[in-house]
């Protein structure tokens, strides 16, 4: 197979051993001379699985006691309702960071009152509102701790007088978090722990109960922790790669050693777009994210933008078009994107500079 260097938002690069030995998983799983998707959820087999993977998680981030993880279907976007379904009684807060935060505060105004405590759509979503005071009479606070379309990033573990929600889809497992700060933490998979068709939530169990709606059973966190995330048939195969992708990140150093590759990625990027006069960056320098990494072409050098897109291509760039609503290009580098790729764009957008001298 020819190897590219993968730049794509999510579903995105995941680590080759975690391929391989999903690929391995597909022909004979655990010597059961059948496909790991041919299997009962209800077997052994299987149970090992779900009981590995759930306590790679707690081992990874420290999960402690008074918190569960769960695995379901359904995304992120699936997890937006549940947040408010789950939580919301008489007032939510929001912090409006972006498009995915607007969708996840959509579903709680369907439910009842939310509010956006601060937003930065004044400038595109480019920063991270600050100076904002979280009220105490609200329910809970929802964050969206890395903005993947716009490339900002809240990389540290806020203090909130309320219950604290973060949806962490496109940084999780990117460096240590204190969960137990979090009521509840939730993405999708598709980033950085897996991919695509499964997701997270990690509760904190004594946040449930609270709410006075009847909750509809396959909304109900409390049904999955209960469940042991097989309430229902769970979704096999993306948590047989999810387990395979933790495996790996523990293999690697775990999330502390993982960090510190992933802030040294970033760094080599930032450095060339603040060094080459032909870009810029579109996030504000306090706020850039270590996973997702936008940049322009400079003032001036605009009508560049397609032909730099064709050129990285041409030198096996795949997936940095930025999104739409920000335009430019980029780079999602999550834990499974090696430096030397981050090493070849870097070399890329100096060949281009090149080119144009
Ligand atoms: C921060 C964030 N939240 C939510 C979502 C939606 O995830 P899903 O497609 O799993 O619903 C995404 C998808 O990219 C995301 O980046």
């Amino acid at each position: 197979m020819k190897k590219v260097h993968n730049f794509n938002a999510g579903p995105c690069v995941l680590p080759d051993q975690a391929i391989e030995n999903s690929i391995e998983a597909l022909k004979d799983f655990a010597g059961t001379g059948m496909a790991v998707i041919e299997v009962s959820h209800r077997s052994k087999e299987w149970s090992a699985v779900m009981d590995e993977c759930r306590a790679l998680w707690k081992e990874l981030l420290n999960i402690p006691d008074t918190h569960e993880v769960v695995f379901l279907g359904g995304g992120a976007s699936l997890q937006f309702l549940y947040v408010a379904m789950n939580f919301l009684e008489n007032k939510a807060g929001y912090l409006e960071t972006g498009v995915w935060a607007k969708k996840a505060y959509k579903e709680a105004k369907g439910l009842g009152n939310a509010f956006a405590v601060a937003s930065s759509a004044d400038k595109n979503f480019s920063y991270i509102p600050k100076g904002y005071e979280i009220p105490t009479d609200i329910d809970y606070f929802h964050i969206t701790t890395n903005n993947t379309i716009y490339g900002t990033e809240i990389r540290y573990d806020m203090d909130s007088p309320v219950p604290l929600v973060a949806d962490m889809s496109s940084d999780i497992m990117s460096r240590p978090v204190d969960v137990s700060k979090y009521a509840l933490i939730y993405g999708g998979a598709q980033k950085n722990v897996g991919p695509a068709g499964v997701s997270f939530a990690i509760i904190r169990k004594d946040a449930l109960g609270k709410v006075s709606r009847y909750i509809p059973t396959m909304l109900d966190y409390k049904v999955h922790i209960d469940g042991g995330s097989m309430y229902n048939t769970p979704p096999v195969f993306p948590i047989f790669v999810m387990k395979e992708t933790l495996k790996w990140l523990k293999g690697v150093g775990g999330v502390e050693a993982i960090n510190k590759k992933n802030v040294g990625k970033a760094q080599i990027l930032y450095n060339e777009i603040d060094r080459n006069p032909l870009f810029t960056g579109t996030a504000a320098k306090e706020d850039r994210s270590i996973m997702n990494v936008c940049f322009v072409m400079a003032p001036g050098h605009e009508a560049l933008q397609d032909e730099f897109l064709e050129f990285a291509k041409g030198q096996g760039m795949v997936g940095i078009k930025g999104h739409r609503s920000v335009g430019g290009f980029r780079a999602s580098i999550y834990n499974a994107c090696p430096k030397e790729s981050v090493e070849a764009l870097v070399a890329c957008m100096q060949d281009f500079e090149k080119k144009f001298k």
